[in-house]
Protein backbone atom coordinates (compact mmCIF):
# COMPACT_ATOMS: atom_id res chain seq x y z
CA UNK A 1 0.00 0.00 0.00
CA UNK A 2 1.38 3.10 -0.62
CA UNK A 3 1.94 5.68 2.18
CA UNK A 4 1.22 9.43 2.35
CA UNK A 5 4.45 10.89 4.25
CA UNK A 6 4.09 14.50 4.54
CA UNK A 7 3.12 17.62 2.66
CA UNK A 8 4.85 21.01 1.44
CA UNK A 9 3.08 24.27 0.85
CA UNK A 10 4.70 26.87 -1.00
CA UNK A 11 4.42 30.00 -2.54
CA UNK A 12 5.49 29.59 -6.82
CA UNK A 13 7.15 33.29 -8.30
CA UNK A 14 8.88 33.08 -11.81
CA UNK A 15 11.45 35.54 -10.25
CA UNK A 16 12.73 32.92 -8.33
CA UNK A 17 13.66 30.85 -11.54
CA UNK A 18 15.86 33.93 -12.48
CA UNK A 19 17.40 33.94 -8.91
CA UNK A 20 18.26 30.26 -9.59
CA UNK A 21 19.35 31.16 -13.09
CA UNK A 22 21.89 33.94 -11.33
CA UNK A 23 23.16 32.07 -8.43
CA UNK A 24 21.85 34.75 -6.19
CA UNK A 25 20.49 32.51 -4.21
CA UNK A 26 22.87 33.94 -1.05
CA UNK A 27 22.37 37.86 -1.78
CA UNK A 28 20.25 39.84 1.00
CA UNK A 29 16.97 39.78 -0.67
CA UNK A 30 17.16 36.24 -1.35
CA UNK A 31 18.58 34.63 1.33
CA UNK A 32 16.10 34.46 3.72
CA UNK A 33 13.72 33.13 0.91
CA UNK A 34 16.11 30.35 -0.25
CA UNK A 35 17.45 29.50 3.71
CA UNK A 36 13.63 28.16 4.23
CA UNK A 37 14.20 25.28 2.20
CA UNK A 38 17.41 23.82 3.94
CA UNK A 39 15.30 22.06 6.67
CA UNK A 40 12.97 21.18 3.98
CA UNK A 41 15.87 19.76 2.02
CA UNK A 42 17.18 17.89 4.83
CA UNK A 43 13.45 16.35 5.88
CA UNK A 44 13.44 14.93 1.79
CA UNK A 45 16.77 13.96 1.98
CA UNK A 46 15.91 11.29 5.37
CA UNK A 47 12.38 10.31 4.44
CA UNK A 48 13.14 10.11 0.43
CA UNK A 49 9.83 10.56 -1.19
CA UNK A 50 9.25 8.05 -4.57
CA UNK A 51 6.20 10.16 -6.00
CA UNK A 52 4.53 13.54 -5.54
CA UNK A 53 1.28 14.65 -5.85
CA UNK A 54 1.81 18.27 -7.07
CA UNK A 55 -1.52 20.32 -7.05
CA UNK A 56 -0.88 23.91 -8.74
CA UNK A 57 -2.31 26.33 -10.65
CA UNK A 58 -1.67 26.56 -14.56
CA UNK A 59 -1.12 30.23 -15.60
CA UNK A 60 -2.16 30.06 -19.41
CA UNK A 61 0.88 27.41 -20.24
CA UNK A 62 -1.82 24.75 -20.67
CA UNK A 63 -4.81 26.10 -20.36
CA UNK A 64 -6.02 29.32 -21.87
CA UNK A 65 -9.03 30.69 -21.26
CA UNK A 66 -10.95 28.98 -24.05
CA UNK A 67 -10.95 25.74 -22.33
CA UNK A 68 -10.47 25.76 -18.80
CA UNK A 69 -10.67 22.74 -16.32
CA UNK A 70 -11.67 23.39 -13.05
CA UNK A 71 -9.74 20.31 -11.81
CA UNK A 72 -7.30 18.47 -14.44
CA UNK A 73 -5.25 15.70 -13.64
CA UNK A 74 -2.00 14.52 -15.55
CA UNK A 75 -1.72 11.02 -16.85
CA UNK A 76 1.05 11.76 -19.02
CA UNK A 77 4.59 9.69 -19.21
CA UNK A 78 6.55 12.79 -19.42
CA UNK A 79 5.69 16.74 -18.36
CA UNK A 80 7.70 19.35 -20.11
CA UNK A 81 8.02 23.09 -19.02
CA UNK A 82 8.16 25.61 -21.99
CA UNK A 83 8.70 28.90 -22.57
CA UNK A 84 5.88 31.34 -20.49
CA UNK A 85 7.52 34.65 -21.58
CA UNK A 86 9.04 35.06 -18.36
CA UNK A 87 13.21 34.96 -19.80
CA UNK A 88 13.33 32.26 -17.43
CA UNK A 89 15.47 29.02 -18.19
CA UNK A 90 13.34 25.94 -18.53
CA UNK A 91 13.78 22.84 -16.66
CA UNK A 92 14.43 19.29 -17.35
CA UNK A 93 11.41 16.72 -18.31
CA UNK A 94 10.09 15.73 -15.11
CA UNK A 95 9.06 11.53 -15.13
CA UNK A 96 5.22 10.99 -14.76
CA UNK A 97 4.05 8.08 -12.59
CA UNK A 98 1.12 6.82 -14.60
CA UNK A 99 0.01 4.11 -12.19
CA UNK A 100 -1.07 6.59 -9.71
CA UNK A 101 -2.80 9.09 -12.27
CA UNK A 102 -5.09 6.58 -13.71
CA UNK A 103 -5.62 6.06 -9.79
CA UNK A 104 -6.43 8.79 -9.32
CA UNK A 105 -8.90 9.55 -11.49
CA UNK A 106 -10.93 6.65 -11.43
CA UNK A 107 -10.81 7.22 -7.44
CA UNK A 108 -12.37 10.46 -7.92
CA UNK A 109 -14.41 9.98 -10.75
CA UNK A 110 -15.82 7.33 -8.27
CA UNK A 111 -16.42 10.08 -5.53
CA UNK A 112 -17.94 12.09 -8.28
CA UNK A 113 -15.24 14.79 -9.15
CA UNK A 114 -14.64 15.05 -12.74
CA UNK A 115 -11.57 15.84 -13.37
CA UNK A 116 -10.05 16.37 -17.15
CA UNK A 117 -7.58 14.00 -18.04
CA UNK A 118 -4.58 15.24 -20.00
CA UNK A 119 -2.60 13.08 -21.94
CA UNK A 120 -0.29 15.10 -22.81
CA UNK A 121 0.51 18.29 -20.26
CA UNK A 122 2.98 21.63 -20.18
CA UNK A 123 3.90 22.51 -16.45
CA UNK A 124 4.92 25.74 -15.48
CA UNK A 125 6.30 28.06 -13.05
CA UNK A 126 3.96 26.94 -10.57
CA UNK A 127 4.80 23.52 -10.74
CA UNK A 128 8.69 23.68 -12.11
CA UNK A 129 10.22 26.10 -9.62
CA UNK A 130 8.75 24.35 -6.40
CA UNK A 131 10.02 21.35 -7.48
CA UNK A 132 13.69 22.97 -8.20
CA UNK A 133 13.30 24.01 -5.16
CA UNK A 134 13.10 20.58 -3.47
CA UNK A 135 15.59 19.31 -5.35
CA UNK A 136 18.04 21.67 -6.43
CA UNK A 137 20.18 19.43 -9.07
CA UNK A 138 17.01 19.05 -10.77
CA UNK A 139 17.74 15.58 -11.40
CA UNK A 140 14.01 14.72 -10.34
CA UNK A 141 14.76 11.65 -8.39
CA UNK A 142 10.98 11.39 -8.26
CA UNK A 143 7.41 10.42 -10.54
CA UNK A 144 5.20 12.91 -10.23
CA UNK A 145 1.47 12.97 -10.48
CA UNK A 146 0.29 16.82 -11.68
CA UNK A 147 -3.23 18.11 -10.37
CA UNK A 148 -4.22 21.36 -11.64
CA UNK A 149 -6.98 23.92 -10.07
CA UNK A 150 -8.08 26.68 -11.95
CA UNK A 151 -7.38 30.57 -10.21
CA UNK A 152 -7.52 31.92 -13.49
CA UNK A 153 -10.95 32.52 -14.67
CA UNK A 154 -14.15 32.65 -12.74
CA UNK A 155 -15.74 30.71 -11.74
CA UNK A 156 -13.55 29.36 -9.52
CA UNK A 157 -13.74 26.30 -7.64
CA UNK A 158 -14.77 27.17 -3.69
CA UNK A 159 -12.21 26.13 -0.52
CA UNK A 160 -14.62 23.67 0.33
CA UNK A 161 -14.73 21.86 -2.97
CA UNK A 162 -10.97 22.05 -2.74
CA UNK A 163 -10.81 20.69 0.64
CA UNK A 164 -13.10 17.59 -0.57
CA UNK A 165 -10.84 17.30 -3.67
CA UNK A 166 -7.75 17.11 -1.45
CA UNK A 167 -9.62 14.75 1.04
CA UNK A 168 -10.16 12.68 -2.15
CA UNK A 169 -6.76 12.80 -3.16
CA UNK A 170 -5.77 11.48 -0.20
CA UNK A 171 -7.80 8.48 0.12
CA UNK A 172 -6.89 7.37 -3.43
CA UNK A 173 -3.20 7.52 -2.63
CA UNK A 174 -3.98 5.44 0.20
CA UNK A 175 -5.75 2.87 -1.55
CA UNK A 176 -3.18 2.41 -4.64
CA UNK A 177 -1.51 -0.39 -4.47
CA UNK A 178 1.52 -0.01 -4.81
CA UNK A 179 4.91 0.19 -2.26
CA UNK A 180 5.59 3.63 -2.56
CA UNK A 181 6.14 7.14 -0.77
CA UNK A 182 4.43 10.00 -1.59
CA UNK A 183 4.62 13.60 -1.00
CA UNK A 184 1.63 16.05 -1.67
CA UNK A 185 3.30 19.80 -2.96
CA UNK A 186 0.84 22.80 -3.19
CA UNK A 187 2.20 25.55 -4.77
CA UNK A 188 0.83 29.33 -4.65
CA UNK A 189 -0.16 32.09 -2.64
CA UNK A 190 0.35 33.89 0.05
CA UNK A 191 -1.53 36.78 -0.64
CA UNK A 192 -0.38 38.94 -3.47
CA UNK A 193 -2.60 40.99 -6.40
CA UNK A 194 -0.86 41.23 -9.40
CA UNK A 195 -3.06 43.57 -11.17
CA UNK A 196 -6.03 46.26 -11.15
CA UNK A 197 -6.08 49.26 -8.49
CA UNK A 198 -5.17 46.87 -5.84
CA UNK A 199 -1.89 45.57 -7.76
CA UNK A 200 0.92 45.15 -4.65
CA UNK A 201 -1.26 44.33 -2.08
CA UNK A 202 -0.11 41.92 0.71
CA UNK A 203 -2.15 40.74 4.14
CA UNK A 204 0.72 39.60 6.40
CA UNK A 205 -2.14 39.07 9.26
CA UNK A 206 -4.36 37.18 7.20
CA UNK A 207 -1.62 34.69 5.65
CA UNK A 208 0.06 34.49 9.35
CA UNK A 209 -3.40 33.33 10.57
CA UNK A 210 -4.25 30.83 7.69
CA UNK A 211 -0.60 29.30 7.90
CA UNK A 212 -1.76 28.95 11.56
CA UNK A 213 -5.38 27.25 10.71
CA UNK A 214 -3.01 24.70 8.32
CA UNK A 215 -1.71 23.46 11.57
CA UNK A 216 -4.45 24.27 14.52
CA UNK A 217 -7.46 24.15 12.68
CA UNK A 218 -7.29 23.02 8.83
CA UNK A 219 -10.71 23.70 7.57
CA UNK A 220 -10.51 27.13 8.95
CA UNK A 221 -10.40 28.79 5.37
CA UNK A 222 -13.39 26.54 4.21
CA UNK A 223 -15.98 29.04 5.48
CA UNK A 224 -14.38 32.08 2.96
CA UNK A 225 -16.35 32.64 -0.47
CA UNK A 226 -13.83 33.17 -3.22
CA UNK A 227 -14.62 36.56 -2.78
CA UNK A 228 -13.67 36.62 0.61
CA UNK A 229 -10.35 34.71 -0.21
CA UNK A 230 -9.43 37.70 -2.83
CA UNK A 231 -10.58 40.67 -0.77
CA UNK A 232 -8.25 39.05 2.23
CA UNK A 233 -5.22 37.46 0.16
CA UNK A 234 -5.41 39.20 -3.26
CA UNK A 235 -7.01 37.82 -6.68
CA UNK A 236 -3.61 35.93 -6.99
CA UNK A 237 -3.76 35.02 -3.14
CA UNK A 238 -6.50 32.96 -4.00
CA UNK A 239 -3.82 30.08 -4.85
CA UNK A 240 -4.10 29.78 -1.34
CA UNK A 241 -6.55 27.16 -2.53
CA UNK A 242 -3.52 24.45 -3.26
CA UNK A 243 -2.45 24.74 0.20
CA UNK A 244 -6.46 24.17 1.47
CA UNK A 245 -6.01 20.69 -1.15
CA UNK A 246 -2.97 19.78 -0.37
CA UNK A 247 -3.26 19.95 3.83
CA UNK A 248 -6.75 18.05 3.15
CA UNK A 249 -5.07 14.88 1.42
CA UNK A 250 -2.41 14.47 5.07
CA UNK A 251 -4.97 12.33 6.85
CA UNK A 252 -4.07 10.48 10.32
CA UNK A 253 -1.39 12.41 12.28
CA UNK A 254 -0.52 15.37 11.04
CA UNK A 255 2.74 17.30 12.31
CA UNK A 256 4.29 20.70 11.38
CA UNK A 257 7.92 20.06 11.05
CA UNK A 258 9.19 23.86 9.49
CA UNK A 259 7.65 26.96 8.15
CA UNK A 260 8.88 30.29 6.74
CA UNK A 261 7.22 33.36 5.66
CA UNK A 262 9.10 36.64 3.96
CA UNK A 263 8.04 39.84 2.52
CA UNK A 264 8.28 40.38 -0.64
CA UNK A 265 9.43 38.40 -3.50
CA UNK A 266 8.50 39.90 -6.34
CA UNK A 267 4.85 40.82 -5.39
CA UNK A 268 4.38 37.91 -3.36
CA UNK A 269 4.08 37.01 0.31
CA UNK A 270 6.22 34.18 0.39
CA UNK A 271 4.94 31.18 2.41
CA UNK A 272 6.66 27.81 3.23
CA UNK A 273 5.20 25.07 5.06
CA UNK A 274 6.44 21.06 6.02
CA UNK A 275 4.03 18.77 7.12
CA UNK A 276 4.86 15.16 8.20
CA UNK A 277 2.12 12.71 7.84
CA UNK A 278 2.67 9.77 10.37
C1 LIG B 1 4.18 36.50 -9.27
C2 LIG B 1 3.47 35.65 -8.43
C3 LIG B 1 2.78 34.55 -8.96
O1 LIG B 1 2.04 33.67 -8.20
C4 LIG B 1 2.84 34.26 -10.31
O2 LIG B 1 2.22 33.16 -10.76
C5 LIG B 1 3.53 35.12 -11.17
C6 LIG B 1 4.20 36.24 -10.65
C7 LIG B 1 4.95 37.67 -8.73
O3 LIG B 1 4.81 38.02 -7.55
O4 LIG B 1 5.73 38.25 -9.50
FE1 LIG C 1 0.93 32.21 -9.44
Amino acid sequence: MAKIIGGITTSHVPAIGSAIARKVQHEPYWKPFFDGFIPVRQWLAEVKPTTVVVVYNDHGLNFFLDSMPTFAVGCAPEYRNADEGWGIPQVPPFPGQLDLSWHLVESLVDEEFDPVTCQEMLVDHAFTLPMALLWPQQDWPVKVVPVCINTVQAPLPSARRCWKLGEAIGRAVQSWQADERVLVLGTGGLSHQLDGRRAGFINKEFDLKFMRSMSEDPTWATRFSTEDLVEHAGTQGIELLMWLTTRAALRGEVRKLHENYHIPISNTAAGLMLFENR
